[in-house]
């Protein structure tokens, strides 16, 4: 596998990524977990295992409600992708590691909270190569290399969903004219996230910028994260903390310098109805599926949520509904609403490990 992941950095805000692999049993299959990609890595999750007496176990999966974006997820869409992405990757490993995993989504009516419940009985064990992506997998906020992604290689990707999700599927905008249009309203949506006081606000809240912070705080962005070559990580560690609106203008500035103009391809995951719950945890465990797998092509993905994230506002405040239209546009589909969006292509640079909270901090 190609991975191009750099080795997570010491200290236990990044022993997840070493020691998950130590984790037996159903505990192991949460700490497989708590990897997956989730919004702004506030990691919104918490788990609960009941063992039973045949070897097997019930794990359960439940949305973490003090763990919310607040404006800029007002509708808890990414909280429940988040959820898919965790979802996924239990699955891939309940299967890697021996278990017959069966899946229920949403089992109790009356507590939207229980995202999903995974009864574990003893079955073969099936290696795949996306189970083996897990620890390799991180965002990447770098510059990607000017290589086209093959249209096979997006055909591939958008087929790995199909068997057993058959709700979402994957739209790409990968020439070059499509691109620029993402790319124009992708820029327009980061402006106008950063120039909403409240949405700006709830960004800087996840802001870890000392290694003391991430340690005291396993959670959130950090510099590291933010895709610079390592010394200028090195020296933005060093540095005092930038102004909230410093690093509004780093965000703008890197999305319109960097992230949009060396993506290969965008990628939107859409779904029959982007308000559903089941839906968002379906289209989060293919968004999941996508990053593994470009993960063991020595691919890399970066997630690039501002239009849906501004449409979710707008609806919110009642501003008009100015994004909203653009992805219906986008979409081009009355029956298909954008769940979220990412870029795709070839990494100049490894991506770095974000901090992740111990399976000992989110069971319950
Ligand atoms: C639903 C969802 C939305 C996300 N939106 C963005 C985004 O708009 N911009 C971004 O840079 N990263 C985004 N991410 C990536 C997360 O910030 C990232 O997964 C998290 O920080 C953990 O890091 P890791 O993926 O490297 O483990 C998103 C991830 C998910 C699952």
């Amino acid at each position: 596998m190609t991975t191009h992941s750099a080795r997570p950095p010491k200290g236990t805000a990044f022993d997840a990524w070493r020691n998950w692999r130590d984790h037996e049993g159903a505990e192991g299959i949460v700490a497989a977990g708590i990897l997956a990609a989730n919004a702004r890595n506030v990691q919104p999750w918490r788990f609960a295992v009941d063992a039973d007496d045949e070897g097997g176990a019930r794990l359960r999966l439940y949305a973490d409600l003090s763990r919310r974006q607040g404006a800029l997820d007002p509708f808890d869409r990414e909280l429940y992708v988040g959820l898919g992405c965790a979802l996924e990757n239990m699955v891939l490993a309940a299967r890697a590691r021996g278990f017959a995993p069966h899946v229920e989504l949403l089992p109790d009516d009356g507590d939207p909270a229980h995202a999903a419940t995974v009864r574990l009985e003893r079955g073969e064990a099936t290696a795949s190569e996306l189970y083996d992506a897990i620890p390799y997998r991180h965002t990447n906020r770098g510059p990607f290399r000017p290589q086209p992604m093959p249209e096979p290689l997006l055909q591939e990707i958008a087929g790995l969903g199909r068997a057993d999700l058959p709700a979402p599927a994957l739209l790409w905008f990968s020439e070059e004219k499509d691109r620029a249009r993402v790319a124009e309203h992708l820029t327009a949506a980061t402006e106008a996230i950063i120039a909403d006081e409240d949405q700006s606000l709830a960004g800087h809240r996840w802001f870890r910028k000392s290694d003391r912070d991430i340690e005291r705080s396993p959670d959130g962005m950090t510099v590291d994260t933010q895709g610079m070559p390592p010394l200028l990580s090195a020296l933005g560690k060093r540095l005092p903390s930038p102004s909230r609106r410093t690093a509004d203008r780093f965000w703008l500035r890197q999305t319109r310098e960097v992230h949009l103009p060396t993506a290969a391809a965008f990628g939107m995951v859409t779904v029959p109805d982007a308000t559903s719950l089941r839906d968002r945890i379906q289209g989060g465990r293919l968004l999941q599926r996508i990053h593994l797998f470009a993960t063991a092509r020595g691919l890399a993905v970066g997630h690039l949520n501002m239009m849906t994230v501004r449409a979710d506002r707008e609806r919110q405040t009642g501003q008009p509904p100015r994004f909203d239209s653009v992805l219906a546009e986008l979409v081009g589909d009355p029956d298909r609403q954008t769940l979220v969006t990412f870029r795709i292509g070839h990494p100049a640079q490894p991506a770095a490990a974000a901090p992740r909270r111990s399976v000992a901090a989110v069971l319950r």
